[in-house]
């Protein structure tokens, strides 16, 4: 299964099966009362995304709504426990501003262990302009849906000081003796005290099992203490603690505004799921948990309510190719046809009047090759073609608005223009022609469904 899905991720959440999940990762909004963009390449695609929560006063200032924030987050997790098999993990990316709140929330949705906390320090410097101790971690809420369920522990590598400990050395190779007696919390864990071969105390591992390990030749005894042979694993076993991935940069970004790092993901991936499941990231953004889990050779699941980032998904995992550079795969993106790879991508006239702001902006810009400025608002001008000026209305124009437009060009001291609307009555070809005859006025109007033909791109003098 690999589906991309162009939706509200609670619908779309909505339309999966009971028990068909494996794994699922999100990295919503972080309730941060921001609004992050990011102008990309020679098209200017905008690749944005809205992260508030509250109410405007008369006056337009934002006042963030934590509770707002929680209603919206609480039925999108409850379908996420839902969908997920009882073996499945879940793991939510959030950061200081709602953690607590989500952790709460998580708690009494997910009830199981492990409900544990990860701690990915993103960056090793703190901003100098910070007021107080800069924030350098995001959280990663990690749950699971029973007791039982996938984990695969991963390992980092020793370090060389790592590598020193390991000071002894025998026919099966090096290691260090490891007492054990239990310490500080594993001292509370319910543990009896016991005596083997003489040494008594309180062990962390049973009698059977240190008994195993002494007939394998990996035990030590020494003044009333026992010492097991600890020898170098694959690496360091990871902790919560996860400060060996930095953040995306250089080759890796796709400009969209917190990519997280593939590492990152590739860990959480690793770690949760095995080849063939199926992994669901109901706040895909650009992809990344569907790249690294098409790459590790999972089935994926991808839901973002945003146009723009559902065609930069199928781009990065059907039509991206990293040794052709980056030039090469801009223009490539240009023309890559991901309608056939992303469900519920608007695509009629009427749903492309149903995008607001930048998505609709990235459209014109997408097929027009225009710069539109602040296409889709109505009155002015909504931006440039090849130095002629556009106008654009979500709706079916009329004589009105074509002799407002011509205002408007008279404002601008223009003699040419170009008016595209959602549709057009048959007698605006007429209108058009008298204004040319009569005043010398040069309007080219398209429908939406003419941009959408290609019609527009053939028209004379334009891309
Ligand atoms: C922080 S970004 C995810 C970035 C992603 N992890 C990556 O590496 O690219 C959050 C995403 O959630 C999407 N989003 C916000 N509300 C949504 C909703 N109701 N349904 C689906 N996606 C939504 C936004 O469009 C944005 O792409």
């Amino acid at each position: 299964m690999e589906r991309i899905i162009c939706s509200d991720n609670l619908t779309a959440l909505k339309g999966l099966a009971d028990n068909s999940v494996d794994l699922c990762y999100i990295d919503p909004p972080f309730f941060t009362s921001k609004t992050y963009s990011v102008i990309w390449g020679d098209n200017s695609e905008i690749r944005q995304f809205d992260d508030s929560f509250g109410d405007k006063d008369s006056g337009g200032r934002m006042h963030k709504d934590i509770q707002k924030y929680l209603d919206w987050m609480e039925p999108r997790l409850k379908e996420i426990y839902r969908v997920l098999k009882p073996t499945g993990s879940f793991y939510l990316h959030c950061d200081w501003h709602a953690d607590a709140y989500l952790r709460v929330m998580c708690d009494g949705i997910f009830e199981r262990e492990p409900n544990s906390v990860i701690v990915w320090k993103r960056t090793n410097g703190g901003k100098a302009q910070a007021e107080t101790f800069a924030y350098i971690t995001d959280t990663i809420l990690y749950y699971s849906k029973s007791d039982t369920f996938n984990f695969h522990k991963q390992f980092q590598q020793y370090t060389e000081e790592q590598l020193k400990k390991f000071n002894k050395k025998d026919e099966k190779g090096v290691y260090y003796l490891r007492a054990l007696n239990a310490r500080g919390q594993q001292a509370y864990e319910g543990r009896k005290i016991t005596t083997y071969k003489g040494c008594t105390g309180m062990w962390v591992n049973s009698i059977e099992t240190i008994q195993e390990l002494d007939k394998e030749g990996e035990i030590v005894l020494g003044e009333n203490m026992i010492y097991k042979k600890q020898r170098p694993q694959e690496g360091v076993p990871i902790p919560n603690i996860w400060d060996d991935i930095s953040l995306v940069g250089g080759n890796e970004s796709f400009g969209y505004p917190t990519q997280k790092p593939e590492a990152l993901l590739e860990r959480i991936i690793q770690a949760s799921s095995n080849e063939g499941d199926i992994v669901l990231d109901a706040f895909c953004g650009c992809g990344t948990a569907l790249a690294v889990a098409k790459r590790l050779k999972r089935q994926y699941i991808g839901v973002d309510i945003s146009p723009t980032a559902c065609r930069l998904v199928a781009w990065r995992l059907n039509g991206y190719l990293k040794d052709k550079g980056k030039e090469w795969n801009e223009m490539a993106y240009k023309e890559f046809n991901a309608a056939s790879y992303v469900e519920g991508l608007p695509l009629t006239p009427e749903e492309i009047a149903g995008l607001t702001g930048f998505e609709f902006q990235n459209w014109i810009t997408r097929e027009l090759g225009a710069n539109p400025g602040k296409a889709g608002a109505d009155g002015g001008i909504d931006g440039m073609l090849n130095g002629v000026p556009i106008q654009v209305k979500k709706y079916k124009a009329g004589r009105n608005d074509l002799d407002s437009f011509i205002g408007t060009l008279v404002r601008k001291n223009s003699k040419e223009g170009i008016f595209i609307a959602l549709d057009f009555p048959t007698t605006i070809p007429q209108e058009i022609r008298r204004l040319e005859k009569e005043n010398g006025y040069k309007i080219t109007a398209w429908t939406f469904k003419d941009i959408l033909d290609g019609k527009a791109k053939k028209h004379d003098g334009l891309p």
